[in-house]
C-alpha cells in the first residue's frame, strides 16, 4: 500500500511517499480502506518533533513511528477477533494512528459509523479537532445555554468546530480571528467577531467561557475578558518554545487558578469513545458540519502540511487517499 513516511524529524521536506505492507487487524481492531485522512496540528508536532519534550514519547533522536496520521474515514475492509460493532463494507470515521496510508487499523471503540450526510472528507476532519472542541466546551468549561463564550483562533481547525458546537449548545459566541477569516467564522455562527489586528480582547469581564486556541496572550489579558466566576480553557497558545511549547503558561494558569474565583484550566483533547460517539450523534442532525477548506491527494501530504502551518486555512485540511 502507499503511505506517507518519514525517517527523521524536521519540516515538511522529511515526508516521502513509500510502499509498505498493509497492517493486519489485531483483537478488537478493524482494518479500514482509508478514503480520507484529516490533518491537525498534532501531526505537525509529531513531524517536527517539537516541543522536544514530546520526543520522550515519540523517540529521542528519530521518530519511532514512520507513518503519520490520526484522523481517518473509510470503509471497513476486514475485522479482527472480538469486533462486534462493525462489519465489512461499513463506512466509518474516527481516530487511530498511521492513517496517512491506503489502509489503517483502528480500535473499534475509536470509530463510529459515518453519518450519511457527511462526505468522507468531512468525516475525516472530525475526530481530533471536533473531540478537542467538544471536551473543551462541554466537559472542561461545562458550557450552559445562554452563556457567553469567546473562541480565540476561531478560524482554525479546532476553532471552527468550537464556534459551531458552542452555538449548538445554545451559547452566544464571540470569535477572535484575523481579517481574512471574519466572514468564515460569521458563517459558522459567531454573533460577534473580533479582528485581533484591529481590536484587543475586551477588558470588561463579559465572557463566561474563553476557549483559547491561539495567540499566546498573557493570562492577565485573558482574565480581564473573563467574568469574575468564568472559565478559561487553554488549548493552544504555543509560544514558540521548542522545549516545552505552551506548557509554561498552562502550568502557571493551573497554579494561579487555586487562588482565584475564576477557573483557569488546560485542555487535553484526546479522542475517547464517549465524546466521539456524542459528536457522531450531533453530526447526524443538520446544524454542525465539519468545515473543510481544501483536500490534497495523499502524494501531496508535504504541501498540505506546509499549508497547515501557513495560517491561511479556514477550518480543516484533509488528504484524499482513495483514487
Ligand atoms: N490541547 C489539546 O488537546 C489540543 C488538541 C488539538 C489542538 N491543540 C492546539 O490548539 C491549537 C490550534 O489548533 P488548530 O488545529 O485549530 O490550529 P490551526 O488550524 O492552525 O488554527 C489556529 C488558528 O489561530 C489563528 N491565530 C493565529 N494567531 C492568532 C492570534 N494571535 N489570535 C487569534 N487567533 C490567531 C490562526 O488564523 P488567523 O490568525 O488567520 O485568525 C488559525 O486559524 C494548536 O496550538 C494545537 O496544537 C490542542
Amino acid at each position: 500500500m502507499k503511505a506517507i513516511v518519514r525517517s527523521r524529524y524536521g519540516n515538511a521536506d522529511v515526508l516521502q511517499v513509500a510502499t509498505l505492507e498493509p497492517p493486519r487487524p489485531k483483537k478488537n481492531e478493524v482494518l479500514i480502506r482509508v478514503e480520507a485522512a484529516g490533518l491537525d496540528y498534532g501531526q505537525w508536532h509529531l513531524m517536527a518533533g517539537q516541543p522536544y519534550l514530546l520526543r520522550l514519547a515519540t523517540g529521542l533522536t528519530k521518530p519511532r513511528q514512520r507513518v503519520l496520521g490520526t484522523d481517518l474515514s473509510g470503509v471497513v475492509e476486514a475485522v479482527g477477533a472480538g469486533v462486534t460493532r462493525f462489519e465489512v463494507g461499513d463506512a466509518v470515521f474516527g481516530a487511530s494512528s498511521r492513517t496517512f496510508a491506503e489502509f489503517a487499523c483502528a480500535r473499534e471503540d475509536q470509530l463510529c459509523l459515518k453519518p450519511g450526510r457527511l462526505s468522507f472528507e468531512q468525516a475525516a476532519a472530525t475526530a481530533v479537532s471536533g473531540v478537542t472542541a467538544l471536551i473543551g466546551l462541554r466537559d472542561v468549561a461545562k458550557l450552559k445555554p445562554g452563556q457567553s463564550v469567546c473562541v480565540i483562533g476561531a478560524g482554525g481547525g479546532v476553532g471552527s468546530w468550537a464556534v459551531q458546537l458552542a452555538r449548538h449548545f445554545g451559547a452566544d459566541v464571540s470569535a477572535v480571528c484575523s481579517p481574512s477569516k471574519v466572514e468564515f467564522v460569521r458563517s459558522l455562527g459567531a454573533t460577534t467577531v473580533i479582528d485581533y489586528t484591529k481590536r484587543p480582547l475586551p477588558a470588561d469581564g463579559r465572557f463566561d467561557v474563553i476557549l483559547d486556541l491561539a495567540g499566546n496572550r498573557p493570562l492577565g489579558v485573558l482574565r480581564k475578558a473573563l467574568a469574575p466566576r468564568g472559565t478559561l480553557v487553554l488549548g493552544g497558545g504555543e509560544d514558540g518554545d521548542r522545549c516545552f511549547g505552551g506548557l509554561g503558561r498552562s502550568l502557571r494558569a493551573a497554579l494561579w487558578s487555586m487562588f482565584l474565583q475564576q477557573r483557569l484550566t488546560m485542555l487535553v483533547g484526546i479522542v475517547k469513545p464517549e465524546p466521539l460517539r456524542s459528536l457522531a450523534d450531533i453530526l447526524r442532525q443538520p446544524g454542525v458540519t465539519p468545515a473543510v477548506d481544501r483536500s490534497y491527494p495523499l502524494d501531496a501530504a508535504a504541501d498540505a502540511m506546509r499549508a497547515l502551518v501557513s495560517s491561511r486555512v479556514c477550518g480543516k485540511l484533509v488528504l484524499r487517499v482513495a483514487r
